[in-house]
């Protein structure tokens, strides 16, 4: 009976483990679902259903550029890095969001 409960208790901690390594993966990748909130307050000046531009440039498609209209090469790390620096008219959100807001924004950015 023992050696069973062991095994058992062993079992049941490794399906903890993954269901933990799990859930810690889905939160850094970002949620899209939580990223389309956050993005109200971007869609006050970008549009992503159509390429009309309005305060800032239409976002439509964003991932599937080559490029930011700045000429960086369009990757996770230079869109985080416009979002957090802003400029030219768009407000800096370095201290406004946190990085699993911006997580969520960027996943969200990827369905667009
Ligand atoms: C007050 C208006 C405004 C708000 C709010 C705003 N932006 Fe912007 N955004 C701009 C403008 C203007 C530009 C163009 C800046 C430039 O050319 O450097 C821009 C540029 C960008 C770019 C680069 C686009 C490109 O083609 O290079 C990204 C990505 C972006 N914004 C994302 C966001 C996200 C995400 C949010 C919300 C967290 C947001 N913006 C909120 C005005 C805004």
């Amino acid at each position: 009976m023992k050696p069973r409960l062991v095994l058992f208790s062993g079992i049941l901690i490794l399906g903890l483990c993954m269901a933990a390594l799990a859930g810690s993966k889905a939160g850094g990748a970002g949620d899209a679902a939580k990223g389309k909130e956050t993005f109200e307050q971007c869609a006050v000046c970008h549009n992503v259903d159509t390429m009309d531009r309005k305060m800032g440039p239409s976002l439509k498609g964003l991932f599937k550029r080559e490029k930011l209209s700045n000429g960086d090469k369009l990757t996770e790390e230079s869109v985080r890095a416009k979002i957090n620096t802003g400029g030219n008219g768009m407000p800096s959100y370095q201290d406004m969001l946190s990085d699993d807001e911006k997580n969520d924004l960027i996943a969200y950015l990827k369905t667009i």
